[in-house]
C-alpha cells in the first residue's frame, strides 16, 4: 500500500469575452492567416471589467470541487499558480480562499509562469504524500491580457486569460494499476532570463511590466526540454511511451506539440489541444486543457496521462499520473 495523489475533480473557467485573429489585426500589424499558420491560435478569452484572476480562479476550482462532489471545507491546501496575480500581496490563493469561504486552510501562490500549474501540482502531491494535508486544490489561473503590450504584435496574437484546478487527495492505494501521480519531475534554468520575462517589477521598476518575448529562441529550447522531461517521467515510472493513453500539454503553439510528440514518438492523437481555442493561457494552460478532456469524454478514468509545461525562467516539467 502506497499514499498518492489523486484528482478527485477537474474545473475550468474562461472570461465572457472571446477575440478572434480578425480582431486582432484591426489593432497591430498581423493576420488570421498568419497567426493559424505559425500558432495553430484561432481565438483567446480575454477579461472584462471585473473579472480577474482571482476570480477565474475561483469559479474554476468550484467546477472542480463541485465534479469531486466535495466541499470547500473539507480542503486543507490551496495551492495557485499565478504570473499575474490580482495583488503584489497577499498571495492571490487566499483571495480565492476567503471568496470560497474556507476559514482555515494553508495558501500560497507558486510563480512559475507557464510550468506554474507543474510545479503547483508537484508541490500539493509532495505535501500530501508527507501528511501535510489531506485535500488540496490545485489551481492554474492568468489574466496575461492584463500585462501584455498591445503594440508589439509578436507577443499580443499568442496569449488568453483563463484558469484551470484540480481537487487533489492523499489516498492509500494498494492496486499497482491504482489512481494517482507516478512521478512528476521539475526544472529551472534561470540563466535564459531575457528570453522570455516582463520588463518590471516591485522591486526594480516599481510598475507591473509588459511581456517580452525572443520567440524563436525560446520554441527552440521548449522542445528540447520538453522532450528531455517527458523521457525523465517515462523512466521513473517504468512504463514506455506507448503506454500513455493522453498527453496533455502547456498549449504555446501547435507546432511545439507537434515537434515534441515526434521526438517522443508519440501519435499526435493523444494530444490534447486546446491552443487553437484558448491561445496561451500560461499556468491556466494545463488544468483548462485537461478539464476540457475529461468533460467531453476523452480522459477516463483508468487513463495514464502526461502533463508537462515550459516557460519563462526558463522553468519546465512533466508529470505521469493515472487518472
Ligand atoms: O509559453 C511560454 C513558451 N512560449 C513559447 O513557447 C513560444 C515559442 N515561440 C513561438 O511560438 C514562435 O517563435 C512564435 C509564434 C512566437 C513566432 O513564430 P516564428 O515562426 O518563430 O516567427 P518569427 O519570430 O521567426 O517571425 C517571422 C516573421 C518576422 O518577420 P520578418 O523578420 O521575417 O520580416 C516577424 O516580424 O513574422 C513576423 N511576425 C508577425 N507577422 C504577422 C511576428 N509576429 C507577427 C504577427 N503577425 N503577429
Amino acid at each position: 500500500m502506497t499514499i498518492r495523489s489523486v484528482i478527485l475533480g477537474t474545473g475550468s473557467a474562461l472570461p465572457a469575452r472571446r477575440v478572434d485573429n480578425h480582431e486582432l489585426a484591426t489593432r497591430v500589424d498581423t493576420s488570421d492567416e498568419w497567426i493559424v499558420e505559425r500558432t495553430g491560435i484561432r481565438f483567446r478569452y480575454i477579461a472584462g471589467e471585473g473579472e480577474t484572476t482571482a476570480s477565474l480562479a475561483a469559479d474554476a476550482a468550484r467546477a472542480a470541487l463541485d465534479t469531486a462532489g466535495v466541499t470547500p471545507d473539507s480542503i486543507d491546501l490551496i495551492v495557485l499558480a499565478t504570473a499575474t496575480p490580482d495583488q503584489t500581496f497577499p498571495a492571490t490563493a487566499t483571495i480565492v480562499q476567503a471568496k470560497l469561504g474556507i476559514p482555515d486552510c494553508i495558501a500560497f501562490d507558486v510563480a512559475a509562469v507557464c510550468s506554474g500549474f507543474l510545479y503547483a501540482l508537484t508541490v500539493a502531491d509532495n505535501m500530501l504524500r508527507a501528511g501535510g494535508a489531506k485535500r488540496a486544490l490545485v489551481i492554474g489561473s492568468e489574466t496575461f491580457s492584463r500585462i501584455l503590450d498591445w503594440e508589439d504584435r509578436t507577443t499580443c496574437v499568442l496569449f488568453g486569460d483563463g484558469a484551470g484546478a484540480v481537487v487533489l487527495e492523499a489516498q492509500s492505494v494498494t492496486a499497482a494499476d491504482g489512481p494517482g501521480i507516478l512521478a512528476s519531475r521539475l526544472h529551472a534554468d534561470g540563466r535564459h532570463n531575457g528570453l522570455l520575462y516582463v520588463d518590471g517589477g516591485p522591486s526594480t521598476t516599481g510598475t507591473v511590466g509588459k511581456v517580452r518575448m525572443k520567440g524563436q529562441d525560446v520554441f527552440r529550447h521548449a522542445v528540447v526540454n520538453l522532450a528531455g522531461v517527458l523521457r525523465e517521467v517515462i523512466k521513473d515510472a517504468g512504463i514506455t511511451p506507448d503506454d500513455i493513453d493522453w498527453v496533455v500539454p502547456h498549449q504555446a503553439n501547435a507546432r511545439i506539440l507537434d515537434a515534441t510528440a515526434r521526438k517522443l514518438g508519440l501519435p499526435p492523437e493523444k494530444i490534447v489541444v486546446t491552443v487553437d481555442r484558448h491561445a496561451n493561457t500560461s499556468a491556466a494552460s494545463v488544468p483548462l486543457a485537461l478539464d476540457l478532456a475529461v468533460r467531453d469524454g476523452r480522459v477516463q478514468r483508468g487513463d495514464l496521462l502526461v502533463l508537462e509545461a515550459m516557460g519563462g525562467g526558463f522553468t519546465w516539467g512533466a508529470c505521469l499520473l493515472r487518472y
